[in-house]
């Protein structure tokens, strides 16, 4: 949380450094060099989360799915495992190892938590279903308060209560909850939510409610309910799209939960297709990523976007609706989908995203020349700067095969690292050691990994670009 907040409060900065940018008065060729090339340094630029669903598993056991997790997003949801057969698979015996997994993640690389969920009708163990109305309740309370206790503070906001409107012309969704328990299951939840951690922001979370349609009026009706007893801070909207599907009425419709006094957020954002996909349907999905990603960029209330999974072959759409996918930003060789660029461009990031293409790689000002002859290479490059600080990425490059890496520079002035990631070692004061995270020290000859970091610095300061010294661990 504290992090959290301490990022936020550096990006605002930011925020107003490239909009004097973007005003065009003469600043352009400065700035241009030092535009953000990761979505993350893009979002922390401009304030606002871009998250990603994450598999535990594959957390732990994929490098570069690790690698870039911690690169390019500075917001984690677990896929599934926070949900209540994850947590409490019998009644009173909970197991967190997993969702514990995601959270130290997280906290190792500088990342806020949106918590989903405490209470949904799926996922959730056949013993709290078949509960009476009293039993069902009680145990609805001991649930929320020992997963929001256990993460308050670490987890930032939470998914309440998940997809409790039906698709049936806005009628409450018939759940074993609301049979129950009645309507009155989601003032609970969100009343024992508040009380478990009262710095989470709450949200209530829903799919097919971009739009305003029946369903999204209902949202409107509960929200504006449970806001009038201020025990709602957000509304989620999964945004599970088909492609070419944008509704016409979205930017309106989170306008209206925004003037309620809520937050928004894309939660769940995915955008599939039939299968396979050719390059007509790339570059139409790029532009629906673009114009959703536009759309929580223009609305200050509007707390980010998390989509939901890392690569087309990460994602649950293919088995769950057949015949369609191919519906995130990254290909399942982690190379980035023309719908990557669309979203780092709408979030103020440039070019492709690809080093290849990367300005900040050519513009001398901005990029420390790399040292030649040692067993490694590394380099840093400025990606958003503002007045008191930026968000710095660095380049391994090996020269041999290499099980681990060390880098050391030492910084001319007053800028110091507040946070960094995929990086490890003594890095807060003027003469940095740093060294490879375990998953991504293993480089062959020729291969780069990458990580970054924030700094502070004296306001108005230039961020400085120190030689790197890159030695084999
Ligand atoms: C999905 C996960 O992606 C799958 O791995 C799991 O098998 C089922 O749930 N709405 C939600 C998410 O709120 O929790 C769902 O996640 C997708 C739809």
């Amino acid at each position: 949380m504290l992090l959290n907040r301490q990022r936020r409060r550096a990006v605002i900065a930011g925020a107003v450094t490239l909009a004097t940018a973007a005003l065009g008065i003469g600043l352009s060729t400065q700035f241009a060099g030092a535009q953000a090339t990761t979505l993350r340094a893009a979002a922390d630029a401009i304030g606002k989360d871009i998250g990603v669903a994450v598999d535990v598993n594959k957390l732990q056991n994929n490098a570069e799915y690790r690698n870039t997790v911690a690169t390019e997003f500075n917001s984690l949801t677990a896929e599934n495992a926070m949900k209540w057969d994850a947590t409490e698979p019998q009644d009173g015996n909970y197991t967190f190892s997993q969702a514990d997994t995601i959270v130290n993640f997280a906290e190792d690389n500088g990342q806020s938590v949106h918590g989903h969920t405490f209470v949904w009708h799926a996922q959730t163990p056949s013993w709290v279903q078949g509960l009476d109305a009293t039993a069902m309740r009680t145990a609805m309370v001991d649930h929320i308060n020992t997963v929001a206790n256990r993460y308050e503070g670490r987890v930032d906001s939470w998914d309440v209560v998940n997809e409790v409107v039906s698709d049936n012309n806005g009628a409450m969704r018939d759940s074993f909850w609301l049979r129950t328990m009645g309507e009155g299951f989601i003032t609970t939840a969100f009343q024992t939510a508040r009380a478990a951690d009262p710095n989470a922001d709450l949200y209530i979370n829903d799919y097919s409610i971009e739009g305003d349609n029946a369903k999204s009026d209902t949202i409107y009706r509960i929200a504006q309910g449970l806001k009038s007893q201020n025990i709602l801070d957000g509304v989620g909207f999964q945004s599970h799209l088909i492609l070419g599907q944008v509704p016409s009425t979205m930017e309106a419709n989170l306008q209206r939960f925004v003037d309620l006094g809520l937050k928004v957020r894309i939660t769940e954002l995915d955008i599939r297709l039939n299968t396979p996909a050719d390059a007509n349907e790339l570059a139409q999905q790029a532009e629906d990523y673009r114009r959703v990603t536009e759309i929580c960029a223009e609305l200050a209330d509007c707390s980010g976007i998390t989509v939901w999974g890392l690569r087309d072959n990460d994602s649950w759409v293919p088995g769950t609706f057949p015949g369609t996918g191919a519906a995130l930003l990254f290909f399942e060789d982690y190379s980035k989908k023309p719908a990557y660029t669309a979203v780092l461009n709408a979030l103020g990031g440039g070019g492709t995203g690809n080093p290849t293409t990367t300005p900040a790689t050519s513009d001398p000002a901005t990029t420390s020349p790399p040292p030649t002859g040692s067993g490694c290479t590394a380099t840093l490059s400025v990606s958003s700067p503002w007045n008191t600080g930026a968000t710095y990425s660095a380049t391994v490059k090996a020269n041999q095969n290499l099980n681990g890496w060390k880098v050391t520079w030492t910084w001319p002035g007053s800028e110091r690292i507040s946070n960094a990631w995929s990086v490890t070692g003594t890095l807060t004061g003027a003469t940095v050691n740093g060294a490879n995270e375990s998953y991504n020290g293993t480089l062959a000859a020729g291969q780069s990994t990458t990580f970054g970091f924030n700094i502070t610095k004296a306001d108005g300061s230039t961020a400085s670009v120190p030689t790197v010294t890159c030695t084999p661990a």
